[in-house]
């Protein structure tokens, strides 16, 4: 028989229409558009404003321009993966939500934690149900609303973080397009230095945590940093040698945006050229989960059937992972 491959058949995204720029930044901590830029690559960031607003209702226009696109109902998915670290709420998940939002009558769902490795784990996850051949139709959503767990005191962190989402339909490939291979890496000893530390059931909300601004994102930038920079890079050569193929064989590489210069170290591990790179971290800072497939929606039009794409990420917990996929239209 042969063998079924999960190909990307469509992707989407949206970003809030709220550009929040370094030198806004300037007014609201003691940083400034150098340190920023030189530091991290960002210059601007979204932010989903309004009051009763979440991640999955930026979800929504991505899976409905990506059921445009794709010219097909909601109604024909099976299943919903979204891959997010800040969830509507944290329960029912997120995937259900959006699934009612959007019509997905015939779905069922569930949210994926990895932090910023979300979106390549959701991908190795979503990939295997087609695979299999249970499922025709897999949506990956990624996507965050980073802004809900900033605190935009804390100039460490809140520089770094952006608001987005995009969402890819998984399908069917029998002429080998698709996913085809992946590693994923966590070790949980890496929990202190990147987390959200109240809120859960270690230390549900209280005028405690409120007052320690535990609800917000803690990151101990120099040691995550010194994981990322080595671990993403090294999973993308892992990913590269097991598959046989060096840089020339290589369209693009897809890095999660968290910072220029850990982009850059991955791309000089992998041999890339960096006009093979994909990189918006400038426009769209760190949308966490959302990295990934923003990328690959706005680099659509310029993806050919058959290209090799790289898709590496590093995130809190720890988690890191690399994807080898054909583009497969
Ligand atoms: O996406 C998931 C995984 N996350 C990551 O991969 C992020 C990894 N970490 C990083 O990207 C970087 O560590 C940061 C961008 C967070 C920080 O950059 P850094 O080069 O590691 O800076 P640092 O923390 O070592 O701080 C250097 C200096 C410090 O001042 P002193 O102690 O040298 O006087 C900081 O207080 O820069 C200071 N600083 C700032 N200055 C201006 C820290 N944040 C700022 C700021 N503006 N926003």
């Amino acid at each position: 028989m042969q063998k079924i491959y999960a190909a990307i058949t469509a992707v989407h995204g949206y970003v809030p229409d709220y550009v929040l720029t370094n030198h806004e930044l300037e007014t609201m901590v003691d940083t400034n558009d150098e340190w920023i830029t030189s530091r991290t690559g960002i210059k601007e960031r979204r932010i989903l404003k309004g009051e009763g607003l979440a991640t999955s209702d930026m979800a929504v226009p991505a899976v409905k321009g990506l059921l445009e696109k794709r010219g097909i109902g909601a109604e024909e998915i099976d299943l919903i993966i979204f891959c997010t670290s800040t969830p509507d709420m944290v329960f029912p998940a997120t995937a259900n939500i959006l699934a009612d939002k959007v019509g997905a009558k015939n779905a069922w769902g569930y949210d994926l934690q990895a932090a910023c490795s979300g979106f390549v784990f959701g991908l190795t996850t979503g990939a295997q149900f087609i695979e299999s051949g249970k499922h025709k139709k897999v949506l990956v959503v990624g996507g965050d609303k980073m802004s809900s767990i900033v605190n935009y005191e804390d100039r460490t962190t809140c520089i770094i973080f952006g608001d987005g989402c995009a969402a890819v339909l998984l399908e069917p490939n029998e002429e080998g397009f698709g996913l085809v291979d992946s590693v994923l890496k966590s070790d949980g000893s890496g929990r202190p230095f990147l987390n959200l530390k109240a809120g859960g059931s270690l230390r549900p909300a209280s005028y405690e945590t409120i007052d320690n601004k535990e609800h917000f994102a803690y990151q101990e930038g120099q040691a995550v940093f010194k994981f990322a920079v080595t671990n993403m890079a090294d999973v993308a050569a892992e990913v590269m040698e097991r598959n046989n193929l060096t840089a020339e064989d290589i369209a693009w590489l897809v890095p999660h945006q968290a910072n220029k210069r850990i982009i850059d170290a991955t791309a000089n591990r992998c041999g890339v050229s960096s006009d093979k790179v994909m990189i918006n971290i400038h426009r769209y800072g760190n949308t966490t989960n959302g990295t990934i497939p923003l990328c690959l929606w706005e680099w659509e039009s310029k993806l050919k059937k058959g290209d090799n794409l790289i898709l590496a990420a590093f995130g809190g917990g720890f988690t890191w992972g690399a994807a080898y996929l054909k583009w497969a239209y």
